[in-house]
C-alpha cells in the first residue's frame, strides 16, 4: 500500500473519530457517534496492518506469524470487550471504563519496552552502533538487522519515556479507580475511602522528581536500567496519585485517566511515527481534559482539590451520630400521586438514586400516565446529577423517554417558580440549597432550583445523604413531602395509583 493511500486512509479514519466525538455529546445523535468510531477504528486497524505488511515485505521478515498474534488479540480482546459491554449495568459503566483505560496504559508501556528493544522494528529510524554478528553482502551491508544494535535518536527516546510513564501511571491508576469504583473487594487500596498519611504529597513529589530524573538519564544514555527502574517508580506513582482519592471522586479521576491514556498514546505515535496513534491519542487526551474540566467546574471544584483528595469518600448520614433529628412532612405514594396528577405542570428532577433504583422504566410510564390526564411533564437534568457524565441522559434515552420533555439546567431552572409540582427521584446534591450559602462545602455549584416549585416531593430512602455528605435544607421546608422508599418501588406504586 503506498504512503499516500495510507495517508488518505488515516485522514478518512480521523474524520471519524471527530464526527464520533460531535455524534457522542447529545443522546439523539449518539448511535451515529459510535458507528463512527467504529468505521473509523476498523479503517485505523486495517490501514495500520497493511502497512506494516508492507515494511514487513520489504525487510523481507515473516509477516504472517506476527498477524495471527495480532488477529488471535483482536478476536480474544474484541470479544472480551462486547461481552462486558453487553452485560455492564449503566451505574457500572465507570468501572468499566476505568478498566478499558487500564488497558491502554498497559498497552502503551508494552509498546515503549518493546520499541526501546527493538527500535528497528518499530521504524524508528536508529543508526546501528553495533553490528554484532550476521552475514554481511560483499559491500558491507548488513543482511541480519536483528543481530544490530541500534542506537535510539533522542527526540524519540523522549517520547518512548513520556508515552511508556504515562501508560503505567495510567494502568496502576487506573485499576485502582477501578477497585474504588467496584467497592466489591476488601483489599485497602481499592475502598471508598480516602487513604491518606502525613508526607503524601511530599512523597508524591520527591517521587515525581525521580522518575523524570530517570527518564532524563535514559534519554541521556539509553539505558535499560534507568527506563524499567522509570517505570517502577511511574506505576507506584499511580497508585499513590490515586488513593488518597475519595470513591466519589472517581469519575472525574477516570476522565482524567482518559486523558492521560490519550496523551500516553500520542506519545507513542511520535516516537512509531505514526500519524493515527498521534491524531487518536490527541482526539482522546484532549477530550478526557475538558470532560474533567467541565466535570470539576458544574461540582464547582477546582481539579486541584479532586486531586488533592479527601472529599468524596464514604458519604456521611445527615441522621447519623448524635445529629440532631429535625421533623420532616412525609406521605404516601398515594398522596404524591394525588398531588401529582391534580398539577399543572410538573418538573420531574432525576437523580443518583433513581439509576441505582433503575426506575427509568416506571418514571417514564408514571409520566406517560400523567401527561395522558393533561399534566404537562418535564425533566430537568443537572450535568452531574449521577455519577457519570450524561448519565441522566443515558437512563432517560433507554427508557424511550420523548427529547423534547428533557431539558438542561440552564434551560429548566426559571420554570421552577412557575411548577405546581418538582418530584426529586433519587436526587439530593444537585437540589442542595445549601449550594447557595458561603461557607458549605458546595457553595457555588449551580443546582436545579426546584426549592422554587409551589409543592416539592422528594422520594429517597432514608434522610441519608448525598454524596458530598451534606444534610438538604429542602427536605424539612414547609412545601415538602418526603415519600421514603426505594425509587422504582414508590413510583411504580404512584403509577398503580394514578390509574
Ligand atoms: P446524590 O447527591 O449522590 O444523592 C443521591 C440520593 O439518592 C441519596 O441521597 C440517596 O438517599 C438516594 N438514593 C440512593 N439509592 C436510592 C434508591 N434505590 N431509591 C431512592 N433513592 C435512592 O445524587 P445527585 O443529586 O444525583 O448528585 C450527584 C452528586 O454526585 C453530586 O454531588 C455530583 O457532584 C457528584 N458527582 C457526579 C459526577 C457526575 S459526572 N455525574 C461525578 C462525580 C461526582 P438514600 O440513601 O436516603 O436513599
Amino acid at each position: 500500500m503506498s504512503m499516500n493511500l495510507v495517508t488518505l486512509l488515516y485522514l478518512v479514519a480521523s474524520v471519524c473519530f471527530i464526527q464520533a466525538l460531535k455524534g457522542l455529546s447529545h443522546p439523539t445523535t449518539s448511535i451515529r457517534g459510535n458507528i463512527f468510531g467504529m468505521t473509523g477504528m476498523a479503517i485505523a486497524v486495517l490501514t495500520t496492518i497493511a502497512l506494516v505488511h508492507g515494511q514487513a515485505r520489504a525487510l523481507n521478515v515473516d509477516f504472517t506469524t506476527g498477524i495471527a498474534w495480532v488477529l488471535a488479540a483482536v478476536v480474544v480482546g474484541g470479544g472480551l470487550g462486547a461481552f462486558m459491554a453487553n452485560k455492564v449495568e449503566m451505574t457500572k459503566m465507570p468501572e468499566l471504563v476505568a478498566f478499558m483505560h487500564s488497558m491502554i496504559g498497559l498497552a502503551a508501556v508494552f509498546i515503549g519496552v518493546a520499541a526501546v528493544a527493538e527500535p528497528w522494528a518499530f521504524g524508528i529510524t536508529a543508526a546501528p552502533v553495533a553490528a554484532v554478528v550476521g552475514a554481511r553482502t560483499p559491500d558491507g551491508a548488513v543482511l541480519f538487522e536483528g543481530f544490530v544494535r541500534h542506537a535510539i535518536p533522542y527526540g524519540n527516546r523522549l517520547e518512548l519515556f513520556l508515552g511508556a510513564a504515562i501508560g503505567a501511571i495510567t494502568f496502576s491508576g487506573s485499576v485502582i479507580a477501578f477497585g474504588k469504583l467496584s467497592g466489591k473487594y476488601k483489599f485497602r487500596l481499592f475502598q471508598g475511602a480516602p487513604v491518606q498519611f502525613s508526607g503524601q504529597h511530599m512523597l508524591n513529589l520527591v517521587l515525581g522528581l525521580a522518575t523524570i530524573a530517570l527518564g532524563l538519564v535514559f534519554v541521556a544514555t539509553e539505558s535499560w536500567p534507568a527506563f524499567f527502574a522509570m517505570l517502577a517508580l511511574a506505576f507506584v506513582m499511580g497508585v499513590l496519585i490515586i488513593i488518597p482519592i475519595g470513591g466519589a471522586d472517581m469519575p472525574v479521576v477516570v476522565s482524567m485517566l482518559n486523558s492521560y491514556s490519550g496523551w500516553a498514546a500520542a506519545g507513542i505515535g511520535f516516537s512509531l511515527n505514526n500519524a493515527m496513534l498521534i491524531v487518536a491519542g490527541s482526539l482522546v487526551g484532549s477530550s478526557g481534559a475538558i470532560l474533567s474540566y467541565i466535570m470539576c467546574k458544574a461540582m464547582n471544584r477546582s481539579f486541584f482539590n479532586v486531586i488533592l483528595g479527601g472529599f468524596g469518600g464514604e458519604a456521611t448520614t445527615a441522621s447519623s451520630g448524635d445529629k440532631e433529628q429535625r421533623p420532616v412532612k412525609s406521605g404516601s405514594a398515594d398522596d404524591a400521586a394525588y398531588m401529582l396528577s391534580n398539577a399543572e405542570t410538573v418538573i420531574i428532577v432525576p437523580g443518583y438514586g433513581l439509576a441505582v433504583a433503575r426506575a427509568q422504566h416506571a418514571v417514564n410510564e408514571l409520566a406517560e400516565k400523567l401527561t395522558h390526564k393533561g399534566v404537562n411533564v418535564k425533566y430537568a437534568i443537572h450535568p452531574v446529577a449521577g455519577r457519570m457524565p450524561g448519565h441522566m441522559n443515558v437512563l432517560l434515552a433507554e427508557a424511550e423517554v420523548p427529547y423534547d420533555q428533557v431539558f438542561e439546567m440552564e434551560d429548566i431552572n426559571g420554570e421552577f417558580a412557575q411548577a405546581d409540582v418538582a418530584i426529586i427521584l433519587g436526587a439530593n446534591d444537585v437540589v442542595n440549597p445549601a449550594a447557595l450559602t458561603k461557607g458549605t462545602p458546595i457553595y457555588g455549584m449551580p443546582i436545579l432550583e426546584a426549592y422554587k416549585a409551589k409543592t416539592v416531593i422528594v422520594n429517597k430512602r432514608s434522610m441519608a445523604a448525598g454524596y458530598a455528605g451534606l444534610d438538604n435544607e429542602l427536605f424539612y421546608m414547609d412545601k415538602t413531602m418526603m415519600v421514603f422508599g426505594d425509587a422504582k418501588k414508590v413510583v411504580e406504586d404512584m403509577g398503580k395509583a394514578i390509574e
